[in-house]
């Protein structure tokens, strides 16, 4: 399973990459202006920075709506770096748009995808990734997890390369959930992969070792 990190901020992109558990990045524009990354120029520089942190895929998300905007913001997005994957909306356009991009060799993340229909079509389109987000759908008391599972099932029955990249990830059970399930992605924030490091049988065993390890030295 790869793990992304579902992050604009810099700071906590280095501290994942420096675990060495890093595959990658995702982003939207809702976390680039919450790391206060506004204007064209300062956007490309970020995804920049980003991309010479990391060594797999950066997910980069087109703002137009329109085939011709969305296919010249993506071009433009996929040659600043050739780990930009263009994060693509789930609207008729967009699937368009993806088509197009898969025919000439760019990288997509399919995203905004809450059911297995809309996963089924970014498939057929040929999108590199899809982004189906569990945690906004437990949020409404809809099971996440349960659209994960259909779409595992129908990408298997007919052999679709797209990979399941889980988003919208809250909490360590979405990770190992996801796992078992055998989503090939999961994108999530620090907190939920660093998370994964604890129990509490961890941290009283250590204690204990020291301990005695202390004890037998006459410490
Ligand atoms: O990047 C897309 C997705 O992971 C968003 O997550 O937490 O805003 O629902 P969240």
């Amino acid at each position: 399973m790869k793990f992304f990190i579902d992050t604009a901020n810099l700071q906590q992109i280095k501290e994942a990459q420096d675990l060495g558990v890093l595959d990658g990045v995702t982003t939207n524009p809702s976390l680039m202006a919450k790391e206060g990354i506004t204007g064209e120029q300062n956007v490309i520089d970020h995804y920049k920075a980003i991309c010479d942190i990391v060594d797999g895929d950066v997910s980069a998300e087109v703002i137009s709506t329109d085939f011709d905007n969305i296919i010249k913001e993506g071009e433009a997005l996929a040659k600043l770096h050739d780990r930009i994957v263009v994060k693509v909306p789930m609207i008729k356009e967009g699937v368009k748009a993806i088509k197009y991009f898969s025919s000439n060799g760019i990288k997509t993340n399919c995203t905004l995808v809450f059911s297995s229909g809309q996963a089924l079509l970014a498939a057929k389109a040929g999108a590199t990734y899809v982004s189906p987000f569990l945690g906004r759908l437990d949020d409404i008391s809809t099971d996440g997890l349960a659209l994960i599972e259909d779409i595992r099932l129908i990408y298997d029955n007919y052999g679709y390369e797209t990979q399941i990249l889980a988003a919208s990830i809250r909490h360590v059970m979405h990770i190992v959930e996801c796992a078992k399930i055998g989503a090939d992605v999961m994108t999530g924030p620090l907190s939920a992969i660093l998370g994964l490091l604890k129990h509490p049988l961890t941290d009283n065993g250590l204690a204990q070792f020291l301990a005695d390890h202390a004890k037998a030295a006459g410490k």
